[in-house]
């Protein structure tokens, strides 16, 4: 009896100690589980930077300060945030001077609407009811400013009205934010279309379809701007990135 209970006991011993090996690992696994969740800050120049074909974008993104906008409300909203980010390719597709020919307050608009203020998955996309609301959204009276997304099997589609595209692979897509290659920059219909925005002003100039000649159309979107409501919903919405932007036209100006 007494020999057997000796032979037994290395074997407890050795399940005691396993025990413990278990749940020591167990204990130090704990705090380790999170981790590969938020890890640090998000900074989405850093994503684009591993993609390493987003030089022009991440110019943008920096020159306009939006790039900080994103990575500060994507700290702070529980919604998350997608970014669309054409390829250095598709900058180089455009016409030669798109971008010169725009305002300034144009050329960050047409960056806020690469960015949606809410996180989307692919299986999101597929499935979202058009059209979805970009950071650009409510910045003009009674412009939309929304992305439509389309789906075929697995395949995501974005269309402006304007260009239509891929949404290929993601450089992130983890909540909270999630940041989509497309190989065409996004360019509105309220920018780009044949009858740019006039929901606002639709005067008696229809007959010239040209799309360089802003000065005038500008100045028109402007003075129609505050007596227009049917915006401001949205507008309250885009007021996040207002103190930004106040920044940036000042950068422009100076
Ligand atoms: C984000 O990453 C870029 C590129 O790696 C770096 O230059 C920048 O300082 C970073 N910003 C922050 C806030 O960490
Ligand atoms: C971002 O812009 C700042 C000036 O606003 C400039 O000093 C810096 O070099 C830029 N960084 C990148 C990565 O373009
Ligand atoms: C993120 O948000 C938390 C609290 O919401 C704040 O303490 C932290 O400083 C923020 N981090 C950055 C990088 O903004
Ligand atoms: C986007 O979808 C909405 C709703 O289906 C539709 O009314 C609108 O015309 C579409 N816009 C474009 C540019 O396809
Ligand atoms: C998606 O867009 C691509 C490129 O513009 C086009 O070839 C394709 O037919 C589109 N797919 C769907 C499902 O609309």
């Amino acid at each position: 009896m007494a020999t057997t209970h000796l032979a037994l006991a290395p074997l407890l011993l050795l399940l005691l100690l396993l025990d413990a090996v278990f749940l020591s690992t167990e204990v130090t696994a704990q705090p380790a589980a999170p981790a590969p969740g938020p890890a640090g800050p998000i900074n989405v120049t850093a994503i684009l930077e591993k993609g390493g074909q987003f030089v022009t974008f991440t110019r943008l993104l920096n020159t306009t300060q939006i790039g900080n906008q994103i990575n500060i409300q994507v700290n702070s909203s529980s919604e998350g945030m997608t970014v669309f980010a054409p390829t250095d390719n598709a900058f180089q597709n455009l016409k030669p001077g798109t971008l010169n020919k725009l305002s300034p307050d144009d050329q960050v608009k047409l960056i806020l609407y690469h960015v949606s203020p809410k996180f989307y998955t692919l299986d999101d996309l597929l499935s979202v009811s058009n059209p979805v609301r970009t950071q650009a959204s409510g910045r003009d009276a009674g412009a939309i400013y929304g992305l439509n997304f389309t789906g075929q099997g697995n395949q995501v589609n974005v269309s402006t009205g304007v260009i239509e595209t891929r949404v290929s692979n993601a450089l992130s897509k983890e909540r909270p934010l999630a940041v989509y290659v497309v190989d065409m920059v996004l360019l509105p219909e309220e920018m780009f279309g044949e009858r740019k925005i006039s929901p606002v002003a639709p005067g008696p100039k229809s007959k010239s379809p040209g799309v360089s000649d802003d000065s005038e159309d500008e100045s028109s979107k402007k003075a129609a701007a505050p007596s227009e409501k049917s915006g401001s919903g949205e507008m309250k919405a885009g007021l996040g990135f207002g103190l930004g932007l106040v920044l940036l036209c000042l950068k422009f100006i100076v």
